[in-house]
């Protein structure tokens, strides 16, 4: 099995990397991202080097763990909130962020998430990580457009799923946004704000 720090080289132990590692051990048969597509989805997070990140899409915690860890290695504390609607996955999660000691930078919203984005007044941000039911993902998009900043960045999970080309093949399309569809496991879409 290959783990994030097999293809990533962090030069220092921590307890979020540990809490990292043990999740892609014991579950390494749930629908996460894994590590390959969690190392590129750490790249980017230290290039774009976000303040408010929204995941919708949290299942037990793994690829919002992953992001924190970028900003942690890249000398940002930034404010993650994080959307899922199971409420048992969600107490899970919230149970590994308290472990990995990021409670005070997470809130875990238990909620359908396009419910909670149209309930969303004033608040922007600049990385939103998606990796929800996959028919949802247009109206995701809409949705979450208005409350990306400019030049803020939206990923998209599972991009080259058959069910999902055609929606990654009009976001390519979209001049609202410039996007870059990345060829990696089942795909992950890039889209940056225009
Ligand atoms: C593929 S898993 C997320 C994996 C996670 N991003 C990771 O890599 O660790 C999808 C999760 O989204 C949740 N989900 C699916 N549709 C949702 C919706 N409309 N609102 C909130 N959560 C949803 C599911 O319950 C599941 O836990």
């Amino acid at each position: 099995m290959t783990y994030i720090t097999q293809l990533i080289s962090f030069h220092e132990e921590d307890h979020l990397l540990s809490i990292l590692i043990e999740l892609e051990k014991e579950e390494a048969y749930l629908p996460t991202i894994g590590p390959m597509k969690a190392a590129f989805l750490f790249t980017i997070v230290t290039i774009t080097r976000p303040k408010r990140i929204l995941e919708l899409g949290t299942l037990h915690g793994y690829s919002a763990l992953v992001m924190l860890k970028a900003c942690k290695d890249a000398g940002i504390r930034p404010e993650l909130t994080t959307v899922e609607m199971s409420e048992v996955r969600a107490r899970r999660a919230i149970a590994n962020f308290k472990r990995a000691g990021v409670c005070d930078i997470v809130r875990v919203v238990i909620d359908d998430a396009l419910t909670y984005v149209r309930s969303i007044k004033g608040e922007t941000f600049d990385f939103i990580f998606i990796d929800i039911s996959k028919g949802e993902y247009p109206e995701a998009f809409e949705l979450c457009l208005p409350i990306l900043k400019k030049h803020g960045v939206m990923v998209f999970d599972n991009a080259l799923m058959p069910g999902v080309r055609r929606f990654s093949r009009a976001v390519l399309n979209d001049t609202r946004v410039t996007s870059s569809l990345i060829k990696i496991g089942d795909g992950m879409l890039v889209c940056i704000k225009r």
